[in-house]
């Protein structure tokens, strides 16, 4: 499969080279049971990047961003998470991921506040009470996918749209710097889209770095600073 890249129309230098890269990957093959998927990967995303990363359904998105985390395999070449190779990168609190489904969530006797709070748990650390620097995290989070209000329903009783968002507001509120988001947008209606959209932009604003899985940009262009195509070869620019 081939990966290719062109800037967004809008495109944003990113606040790059105050850091290294976030991920970097050279000639890397992800795949399940030892066969690939995706191979020839090379990509380079650096502090501050919003990188949409698109292509037909079965294309290999979800693989791709699944290997960065470790949930499918690395069958070749390199994939760095700041600067560390993946095999050796132990500090997942800096990551946030968003998976494409969920089937547990709508299960879980808990309440939206408490389904968000366990995202911040990596940054209370096991000792730490929950402080009102936690507390704001969470609020800010809901308020980032406009469920504020929210926070006392059981999340079995939210919609699919509405749990998807609790999903993103879990992640927003261990403050990563890198947030990884396989279809976020899927069953969420325009209005929030926009919403998701205003977190997104004060995130990269701050530095974050964001990888967005989707099928169509839509309200998240004017915060896409690069797009990738995985397993399109024409109309694309070669990366
Ligand atoms: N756990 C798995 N084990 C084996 N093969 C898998 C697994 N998950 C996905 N695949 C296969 O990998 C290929 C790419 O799937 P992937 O989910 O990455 O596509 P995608 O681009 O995310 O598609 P979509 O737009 O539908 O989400 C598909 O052929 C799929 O069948
Ligand atoms: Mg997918």
């Amino acid at each position: 499969m081939l990966l290719t890249s062109r800037p967004a129309a809008r495109s944003t230098a990113p606040p790059a080279a105050r850091a290294g890269a976030v991920l970097e990957l050279r000639g890397a093959a992800f795949g399940y049971r030892r066969r690939p998927v995706l191979s020839g990967v090379d990509l380079t995303v650096q502090p501050g990047e919003v990188l949409a990363v698109r292509g037909p359904n079965g294309a290999g998105k979800s693989t791709l961003v699944r290997g960065l985390l470790g949930s499918s395999e690395v069958l070749a070449g390199e994939v760095r998470l700041f600067g560390e190779p993946r095999a050796r990168f132990r500090d997942w609190q800096r990551v946030g991921y968003v998976p494409q489904r969920s089937t547990v969530v709508g299960s879980v006797p808990v309440t939206v506040r408490e389904l968000v709070s366990s995202g911040r748990l990596s940054r209370v650390g096991p000792w730490r009470r929950f402080g009102e620097a936690d507390h704001c995290a969470v609020d800010c989070a809901l308020e980032g996918v406009g469920l504020a209000g929210f926070d006392r329903r059981p999340v079995a009783e939210l919609s699919g749209g509405q749990q998807r968002r609790a999903l993103v507001a879990r992640a927003l509120a261990g403050d990563p710097e890198l947030l990884v988001l396989d279809e976020p947008t899927a069953g969420v209606d325009a209005g929030n889209q926009r919403v998701l959209a205003a977190t997104l932009a004060g995130l990269a604003a701050t530095g974050t770095t964001v990888v967005v899985v989707v099928h169509e940009v839509g309200p998240l262009a004017p915060v896409v600073t690069r797009t990738v195509a995985v397993g399109r070869t024409a109309g694309d620019e070669g990366c």
